[in-house]
């Protein structure tokens, strides 16, 4: 079925009121991607326009769909929450197309396969109603409307209205149906208000067209793809099932984990093949890491680009920064605020590196401070070192041209510039810039008293005893 035939209803606008929380629950995100955001994607990737019902926190819900680059995506209003039924109804102005696809918006699993099915099986059966549903044995499911056929009739009867044997009605509804306009425009405004809930049910169509004889047919979808979100235990259930996806989709593609099951990466990650991402490991927003790899256990990346082969050793953090190729990080480092580590550099154990560039071959192994500085190229940055970037009312940057070598325990107040070749003695508090290929030594100087330390401690002693 060509797509101009089908125009989309995502319903978004309910109150949420069993997740018990004050924000929407479709603002929660899922590994890293909200919960909305989800099946107004899948619609895009089927070139099918979108209109969102908002209603509750319609502000919050707008400005997260319009973060992202969505095609074809339309909102409208439904004033007062008054059930799913309600919803369609409150868009009727803005049906154009022969066909209405309506979707729940709290089933961040779905898939284009499903609703592919859908509208092919829509298509090819002329039916009037086709709508998805699944099977659930579990006798304790609750939240869900079970669709009873019996006698050739149809219908879906919602969880509290259930009265019978949920062992021989395993058969769901899944919130997805796909609708002859013409249909919905005859039946939906005679739709009745449930009187156990006081509002009006889309599902109860299903047996308006059953019993005017319109032909209804279903599609089958796995249970979990079409999962519900109304509580925030089903939110973590189902945030389990998209990491397993996730996770196998990059095993598939060469990514080795070494524990699997407690690894998180968000949806828009990227991975090459032959990377190894170790336990506790968290890849987060749009982060990428080139191939062959290794990024050991509980480190944090963010928004970040890992170059071809680099090393992230175990506990590191790094946000929205850039790693160049063979880059080594860590154990325990912080990168982060946009700094670049050129090919490979090496940050090591307890360094920060913080709105910095750090040059090709340059290595700052133990213990350091980076901050707003541009360092060039084969720079040994000692254990100890501190560029000194903030003055308490404005920030300044250090320069450090190429092969300079900053002894350990330096601090560098910046502004400064250590001209390339430079040697800056250990324990130096550099407060003016150094020539190219100068000494810097800026600490007093030694003296040594001979024998005093035996004389000292006899004072001490004898003070002891007094
Ligand atoms: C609904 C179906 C149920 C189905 C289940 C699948 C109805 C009456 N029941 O139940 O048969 O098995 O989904 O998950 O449709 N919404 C609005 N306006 C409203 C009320 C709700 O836009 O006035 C939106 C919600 O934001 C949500 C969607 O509609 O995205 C579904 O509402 P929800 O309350 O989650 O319905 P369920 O009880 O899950
Ligand atoms: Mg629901």
């Amino acid at each position: 079925m060509p797509t101009e035939k089908i125009q989309a209803l995502i319903l978004a606008a309910g109150k949420s009121s069993r997740f018990n929380t004050a924000a929407s629950k479709l603002t929660f995100t899922l590994c890293g991607q909200e919960m909305i955001a989800y099946p107004v994607q899948t619609l895009c990737q089927l070139a099918i326009p979108v209109t969102v019902i908002l209603g509750y926190q319609k502000e919050q819900i707008r400005s997260i769909l319009e973060k992202y680059t969505f095609n074809n995506v339309h909102y409208s209003e439904q004033i007062e929450q008054r059930g799913t039924g309600h919803a369609v109804l409150s868009t009727q102005k803005a049906w154009h197309a022969d066909n209405i696809l309506v979707l729940n918006g709290d089933m961040p699993l779905i898939n284009k396969e499903i609703i592919q099915e859908l509208i092919d099986t829509h298509e090819q059966s002329h039916a009037t109603i086709t709508f998805v549903t699944a099977h659930n044995p579990d006798t304790a499911l609750g939240g869900y409307g079970r669709v009873i056929k019996e006698n050739g009739t149809v219908a879906i009867v919602e969880a509290r209205d259930f009265t019978q044997d949920p062992a021989e009605h395993c058969c769901i509804n899944a919130g997805i149906y796909l609708i002859k306009r013409s249909f919905l425009e005859q039946e939906l405004p005679n739709l009745e208000i449930n009187r156990a809930s006081g509002e009006l049910y889309i599902t109860d169509l299903i047996k308006r067209a059953s019993d005017k004889k319109q032909k209804i047919e279903t599609v089958n979808a796995p249970f979990d793809l079409v999962r519900g979100v109304n509580t925030l235990k089903e939110l973590w259930v189902a945030e389990q099932i998209k990491k397993a996806e996730i996770i196998h989709y990059w095993m598939d593609k060469g990514v080795r984990f070494m524990a699997a099951q407690n690894v998180a990466i968000d949806q828009q990650v990227a991975l090459e093949s032959d990377t190894v991402i170790g336990a506790g490991v968290q890849l987060r927003g749009t982060t990428r890491i080139a191939s062959g790899c290794t990024i050991d256990a509980f480190s944090i990346i963010t928004n970040s680009l890992i170059g071809a082969r680099s090393t992230v050793l175990s506990h590191s953090v790094i946000t929205n920064s850039i790693l160049e190729e063979q880059v080594q990080v860590g154990p325990f480092a912080h990168i982060h605020r946009s700094s670049t580590l050129k090919d490979n550099s090496v940050i090591g154990n307890f360094v920060e590196v913080s709105k910095s560039i750090v040059g090709a071959k340059t290595k700052a192994k133990h213990l350091a401070y980076v901050g707003q500085s541009v360092i060039g190229e084969s720079v040994t940055v000692g254990a100890g070192t501190v560029t000194c970037n903030y003055n308490s009312v404005s920030k300044n940057t250090t320069h450090v041209e190429d092969n300079v070598f900053i002894g350990s325990n330096t601090t560098l107040i910046a502004p400064v510039t250590l001209g390339k070749d430079c040697f800056i003695a250990a324990g130096s508090t550099i407060t003016h810039s150094v020539p190219s290929e100068a000494l810097a030594i800026a600490r007093s100087r030694q003296e040594n008293k001979p024998d005093y330390a035996v004389k000292l401690k006899e004072r001490y002693k004898k003070q002891e005893n007094s």
